[in-house]
């Protein structure tokens, strides 16, 4: 039976870092579960969908082929055959992907993809809902967490087009998976950590 670590937190909080020298650390296979719900809210603004039309976002879903696979340890998607690329992070995928992962479906449809990988092997999983919905079960959860300021700072610095507070509101205050700490995470806030010190606490959290 193959294990998973969770890993959640807001936007910028330092998720896929961790996940990325966890995964090579010990040899875990990746999964960013956003891509998954950037690729759906991608492949409704290309079709000139209304995001925020749920009847029609199911519609959508209904009528899309998501192909999630894994190269060198790291999860892949495509849409109807197509790998989004960079578009997964522009500024419009940014703005309305909160509105398409609040629609039940969606998350539904996803959550089943993202417990499918623990068939292919040991993944460490990030995202919003991963120690409270796609597995409540594991030991190994954290909750990674930075100051506003510095979450805001890191993404300026990669120069992405991204209000990470407003998509944080969104996030939390939504009513289908709402972002909250999930029973038995451990907090890791990385304000005051370098990268390496990070991981070495999320080790010694993991270890219990
Ligand atoms: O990397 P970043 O923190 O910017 O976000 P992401 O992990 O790529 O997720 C993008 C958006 O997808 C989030 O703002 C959530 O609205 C949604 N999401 C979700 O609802 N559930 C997840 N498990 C992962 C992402």
């Amino acid at each position: 039976l193959h294990r998973a670590i969770a890993i959640d937190g807001p936007a910028a909080s330092g998720k896929s870092t961790l996940s990325r020298l966890l995964s090579q650390r010990l040899n875990l296979i990746m999964v960013n579960s956003g891509a998954m719900y950037r690729a759906v809210t991608w492949k409704v603004l290309q079709r000139g969908i209304d995001p925020n039309d749920r009847e029609a976002v199911v519609q959508a879903l209904r009528e899309m082929e998501l192909e999630c696979g894994v190269a060198d340890l790291v999860s892949t998607i495509k849409v109807d055959g197509i790998d989004p690329g960079d578009e997964l992070r522009s500024e419009s995928v940014n703005s309305h992907v909160s509105a398409v992962s609040a629609v039940p479906e969606v998350r539904e449809c996803l959550v089943s993809l993202q417990r499918d990988y623990l068939k292919l092997g040991d993944v460490v999983m990030e995202g919003r809902d991963i120690g409270s919905v796609v597995f409540p079960e594991t030991p190994f959860k954290i909750y990674m967490d930075a100051d506003p300021s510095v979450r805001e700072a890191r993404r300026e610095v990669v120069g992405e087009v991204d209000s990470v507070a407003a998509r944080d509101r969104a996030d939390s205050g939504r009513a289908t998976a709402p972002l909250k700490i999930a029973e038995g995470a451990c907090v890791l806030d990385t304000s005051g950590h370098t990268i390496e010190s990070g991981v070495e606490a999320a080790i010694e959290i993991l270890r219990g």
